[in-house]
């Protein structure tokens, strides 16, 4: 525990066992909160961030520092957050809000909101039930969830408890017969997307996760070493890679990886192929010209490169580059209904959201995943209606100013 947070339960310990308050204790608590200010049950959340702080004490020091981790001096990561600042909403008033529709349709299929579900790796360091559980609360909140290359849990598992096809991210690997190997079980499991992220090329200085190990002191060799040159074997653990000969990989991304590379999965992919982490108006272009069916504006929740650029000001670029030829996704720092408004308004289709299902998880599982979602779902609500925009495609250009300007 932190010196803050014992000073911080001292204090309330004290006011609590003070004769005038003492009575007050359970009432208090019963609100929603111990005495340390974090959530002991998911209908207590107002907002996402109690889940955060649930998570933080909840998870391995370590685990934790792997979640909330950025690079370097974790810039790009705050700006992620402080970029929805320079945006304001700009709301009308005297409209029927009778009936609000917050589907949108991506790749054929509609979904009841804008809100996906981020690939995230190794969820089951945050919780027993890992994939599978985020699976089961896609599916009774009816999302659409993304399984990362690195996950804890297999495609075909996550697809069945899911009940309905997931999209797959793919790390190609700088190894061309696993690439290959990945992808043909991604199809055959069902995927309907496959999203190659290319924001890791060259690696990440992940300061903060590195940070948090020494305190943590249990061993963590039996579940991974995550040092090279055994890293590998990490990755031959993954079920992804299972029966897989990963002795020939040595990274998860190829470092020649240039936009021939999307010819190359072009000729053996034969569904929808978004790319991931795209963030400047060239790289658009070229992603549409190259043939990709959707782009993924990303830095991987500032886990990539330490631009200190916020991803919704890359947004606005890379929707200038594509010019509505193929749907524009979003993630980075999404925490309330009204980042995800902003979003919409300066032009993407669909928003993803990592950590905080990831806390929800953490604190409570599948239930803490489906509240998760269901705040943010409500916000958005809330933000549409505010804003007097009746659907999805309502919501444009003119409901955001740039204070900036
Ligand atoms: C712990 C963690 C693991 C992640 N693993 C992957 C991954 O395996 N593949 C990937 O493409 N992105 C991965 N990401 C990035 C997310 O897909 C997403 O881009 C990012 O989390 C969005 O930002 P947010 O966490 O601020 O919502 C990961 C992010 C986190 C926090």
């Amino acid at each position: 525990m932190t010196i803050e947070r014992q000073t911080r339960r001292r204090v309330l310990q004290s006011i609590l066992a003070g004769p005038a308050l003492a009575a007050l204790g359970p009432t208090v608590r019963a609100f929603g909160q111990d005495a340390d200010g974090i959530i002991t049950a998911v209908d207590q959340a107002l907002d996402i961030f109690d889940f955060e702080r649930a998570a933080r004490r909840i998870l391995p020091p370590a685990h934790f520092g792997y979640l909330a981790t950025g690079v370097d001096g974790d810039e790009t990561l705050h700006a992620n957050r402080a970029g929805f600042a320079n945006y304001s909403l700009r709301v009308r008033r005297m409209v029927d809000l009778s009936k609000i529709d917050m589907s949108v349709n991506l790749f054929g299929t509609t979904w009841e909101t804008p809100i996906f579900l981020d690939p995230v790796g190794s969820q089951r360091a945050f919780h027993a039930e890992g994939e599978l559980a985020v699976a089961r609360a896609a599916k009774s909140k009816q999302h659409l969830q993304v399984l990362s290359t690195v996950a804890s849990t297999s495609v075909e598992d996550v697809t069945a408890a899911r009940g309905a096809p997931i999209w797959y991210q793919l790390y190609p690997t700088d190894h061309w017969p696993i690439t290959q190997a990945l992808m043909r079980r991604a199809e055959a499991a069902g995927c309907p997307v496959i999203a190659l992220t290319v924001d890791l090329q060259g690696g990440s200085n992940r300061v903060t996760a590195a940070r948090s190990i020494p305190g943590d002191p249990r061993d963590c060799t039996q579940c991974h070493t995550s040092k090279p040159p055994r890293w590998f074997e990490d990755m031959a653990r993954k079920p992804m890679f299972r029966g897989l000969d990963v002795s020939a990989v040595t990274d998860m991304t190829p470092i020649s990886m240039n936009w021939d590379y999307i010819r190359r999965l072009r000729d053996i992919w034969p569904r929808k192929l978004i790319i991931k982490g795209i963030v400047a108006r060239e790289d658009a272009e070229l992603a549409v010209d190259h043939g990709v069916d959707g782009v993924l504006v990303s830095n991987h929740g500032g886990r990539a490169e330490d631009s200190g650029r916020a991803s919704i000001d890359s947004l606005v670029e890379v929707v200038a580059g594509v010019r509505g030829r193929v749907p524009v996704l979003v993630d980075g720092g999404f925490r309330r209904g009204t980042d995800v408004f902003k979003a919409l308004a300066l032009g993407a289709t669909a928003v993803g959201i990592g950590r905080p299902y990831i806390w929800g998880l953490a604190s409570f599982g599948q239930e803490g995943v489906e509240k998760v979602l269901e705040i943010l779902r409500g916000e958005l609500l809330i933000a549409m209606q505010q804003a007097g925009t009746r659907s999805i495609t309502e919501i444009s250009r003119l409901f955001v100013v740039d204070r900036r300007r």
